[in-house]
């Protein structure tokens, strides 16, 4: 694999920086509708329990394409500013673009790793969507994202519980590890600590509180994920990212050639959740987190 450097990336996360700007990128690029789809209904639920203030300035830390970005700009109004921030210069580069073709003027874009990043503390509000997950130093990762907050700015985000509780994860895990293991040694880029990385309630509050947060709350979320319109579109978004699909790009060219079958039994596993016009949809949980900047 290309050994794409990002002198953006804070030490110890230049594997997964890399990973997001290569080829997780350009796996949630091919699938996105499904993956920003699939997690709509839980992103509005984090803006109902932490609303962007009107006329605020907020900041979208791991913002992707920057569809949340675009959306809190609409929320802060013309008066209101959003900064959309990720570390992979690739993202950005779309979410720029597309925001300039949408004509949406209230945002800018910055390629930063929240763990190094040194951000004036001139926001109202910090949210993330499956944002924050694959620091290495979790803890001055949230304490640069609090130091961007005013005193009493708020925090909304969304992050996965763990991965046994959502069962598209878990069960298509299973099925994958019937025909492969994670090998001892590989080549490819993972990352980091990975999705699943905030999934112990304890771990998720307690790093929060590390990094000086205040009023941490956390709610649970089980909700219906939108897996694709069909099972092709299902079996492909679920093997492209996640861990049944780390478990594939792991084994390399072994991996590769166990697919077909793969995909058969996947197939087989996910008729329970095919809906009566061909979707498929499963189960996902969701921790929706919320807390404040005391100052
Ligand atoms: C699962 S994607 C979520 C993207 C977007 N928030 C969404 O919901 O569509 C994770 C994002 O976090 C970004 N990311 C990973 N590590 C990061 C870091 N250390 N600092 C900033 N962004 C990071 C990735 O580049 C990627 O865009």
């Amino acid at each position: 694999m290309a050994q794409v450097q990002n002198p953006e990336a804070a030490p110890g996360n230049e594997e997964a920086v890399r990973a997001w700007d290569t080829v997780l990128y350009e796996r949630w690029k091919k699938n996105r509708e499904v993956f920003v789809g699939a997690l709509d209904e839980v992103t509005g639920q984090v803006f109902d329990s932490s609303p962007p203030p009107v006329g605020g300035r907020c900041i979208d830390v791991g913002c992707g394409f920057g569809e949340t970005t675009q959306q809190l700009a609409g929320m802060v109004g013309d008066e209101g500013f959003v900064l959309g921030t990720d570390s992979s210069p690739r993202f950005i580069e779309d979410a720029r673009r597309e925001a300039d073709e949408a004509g949406v003027e209230n945002v800018a874009f910055e390629v930063s790793d929240a763990q190094s990043a040194a951000w004036a503390p001139e926001f109202d509000y910090a949210f993330s969507r499956m944002g924050t997950q694959f620091f290495a130093a979790p803890v001055p990762a949230m304490r640069a994202i609090r130091g961007a907050l005013k005193p009493g700015g708020k925090l909304g985000k969304v992050c996965w519980t763990r991965k046994s509780e959502s069962r598209i994860w878990a069960e298509t895990e299973e099925v994958v590890q019937r025909f492969l293991s994670r090998p001892d040694e590989y080549e490819a880029d993972t990352c980091g600590p990975g999705p699943f990385s905030l999934g112990n309630p304890d771990t998720c509050r307690g790093i929060l509180e590390a990094a000086g947060f205040d009023e941490v709350d956390l709610k649970r979320r089980d909700f219906d994920y939108y897996m694709g319109k069909d099972m092709d579109e299902a079996v492909d978004a679920l093997l492209a990212i996640g861990p049944g699909a780390e478990l594939i790009r792991l084994n390399g060219e072994h991996g590769e050639s166990r697919r077909p079958e793969i995909v058969e039994a996947l197939t087989d596993h996910y008729t329970e959740w095919e809906q009566p016009d061909g979707s498929i949809v499963g189960h996902g949980s969701v921790w929706i987190v919320t807390a404040t900047n005391p100052g």
